[in-house]
């Protein structure tokens, strides 16, 4: 059994999408397990560049089939367009595209409730989201009155289940706030109904699937989309996701038993930055000539969901060595090393203080957490470009004692380095266990 996960292993946009891309040729399932269009990774296939939302990296590979699990919340009017530009491009996703009957929908009016709520939050409580209803989508699931994808087939029943949302607590806060509230649930229906109906093809009880493939000896490759740190329960609460974005969450997300699952590889930058609020101890606030901008400006660091500028700053270790705490990864995928390659002096975080205390872990409360002094080590920069070198022997001696460190301070093997955006700008570590599970 060779079923293997790639999760994000710190605020979201550690490239996962490049990693999956290198590695599904040797799967035959990429499978989806959370989250939504608040994902967005942008894939270069042919002259074009598409930006991907709910569909995972995998579904340029031909012969892989795609799965969007049970855990994930579907925009279905964003999603068809997603599948339309797949199609125009000559992607085939007949029989090879599997959809969830149990993804849940996101209802217009989940997008409003988000804008809603993120108003109401006020400037400290705002969670800089996405705005594109995830939160709610998944409050109405938690509160046992959302809507699933197999349901928004029945379009006789869907007014009545719509009617029923609106005039339930969410539907009062939009009321509070305009006359949204008054949304009419018999054009909702018929529009969801429509939009379900195009998508039928492809829904399937996907778990079920999962597993029978599975046992016929198929490998999946289980795609987490946001970062660890972005996990509702472990993450940096309340300024998370609202889904399990751990290596645990593709369990319930897809309906796999964690027996089934043979290993995980973790994604981080070789810096760290996070969007939206929330806080994160290595940020660099230091103004339009300093280290910040320069890896933003490095690293084209903008968001590819809502094009937000990235908050930068240097490699987190201790929120690293947490990530690698809750996930158990067998390697670690370091992504855009070369975005250092201009720095004299690179620092890493090694420890946290609290009201100058040395603390483990990640706080498990906000305000602590916002008050954290990192603990840092300086390492010589290398200078040297290295988006040309596909060896590890041939990385510069000071960015190889670079990623040495990161491996001690984390607790985990590198097992692969990006040096750019290109699918061949990718380094293998020989000996490494991703080495030997590519072979
Ligand atoms: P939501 O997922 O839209 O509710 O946003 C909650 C938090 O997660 C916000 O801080 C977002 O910026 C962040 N977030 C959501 N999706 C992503 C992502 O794909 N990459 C990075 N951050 C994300």
């Amino acid at each position: 059994m060779r079923n293997l996960a790639v999760v994000g292993a710190q605020w979201g946009d550690e490239g996962k999408g490049k990693v999956v891309d290198l590695l599904c040729e040797r799967f035959d399932v990429v499978a989806r397990f959370q989250g939504g269009p608040n994902a967005g990774h942008t894939v270069k296939f042919g002259e074009t560049c598409h930006a991907l939302h709910h569909v995972p990296s995998g579904v340029f590979r031909p012969d892989v089939r795609i799965v969007i699990g049970n855990g994930t919340v579907l925009d279905l009017a964003r999603l068809l367009e997603e599948l339309e530009g797949l199609r125009s491009a000559g992607i085939d996703l007949t029989g090879r595209l599997f959809i969830s009957d149990r993804a849940h929908v996101i209802l217009p009016m989940m997008k409003e409730l988000d804008a809603i709520q993120e108003d109401a939050a006020g400037t400290g409580g705002k969670i800089g989201t996405t705005l594109r209803g995830i939160g709610p989508t998944y409050q109405a699931k938690a509160a046992r009155i959302g809507l699933r994808l197999g349901e928004a087939l029945k379009e006789d029943t869907l007014a009545d289940r719509i009617a029923n949302i609106l005039s339930g607590p969410l539907g009062n806060q939009l009321r509070q706030v305009d006359n949204a509230g008054q949304a009419d649930a018999v054009a909702i229906a018929k529009d969801t109904a429509a939009m379900a109906g195009r998508l039928k093809p492809y829904i399937a009880d996907t778990a079920l699937l999962l597993n029978q493939w599975s046992d016929d000896g198929l490998g999946i490759l289980f795609e987490g989309a946001q970062g660890t740190l972005l996990d509702v329960d472990h993450g940096s609460y309340p300024f998370v996701t609202s889904s399990n974005t751990v290596t645990g969450g593709l369990c319930g997300g897809l309906g796999i038993a964690p027996t089934l699952l043979s290993g995980v590889l973790g994604v981080f930058k070789a810096y760290t930055t996070r969007v939206g609020s929330g806080p994160m101890p290595t940020e660099l606030e230091d103004g339009p000539d300093g280290f910040g901008q320069k890896l933003r400006d490095r690293g084209h660091e903008y968001g590819t969901t809502t094009g937000r500028p990235r908050r930068c700053g240097w490699f987190d270790g201790v929120a690293a060595w947490y990530a690698h705490r809750l996930n158990r990864f067998e390697s670690a995928c370091i992504t855009l090393l070369d975005v250092l390659d201009d720095f004299d002096h690179i620092l890493i975080c090694t420890g946290y203080t609290l009201d100058g205390d040395p603390i483990t872990g990640f706080p498990s409360c906000a305000a602590d957490a916002e008050r954290i002094e990192p603990v840092y080590e300086t390492l010589p920069g290398w200078k040297i470009d290295t988006t040309g070198i596909r060896k590890w022997e041939d990385l510069p001696a000071n960015a190889i004692a670079y990623l040495d460190r990161l491996s001690d301070v984390v607790g985990v093997e590198i097992g692969m380095v990006g040096v750019g955006p290109d699918r061949t700008q990718s380094i293998i570590r020989p000996g490494s266990s991703l080495a030997a599970r590519l072979k």
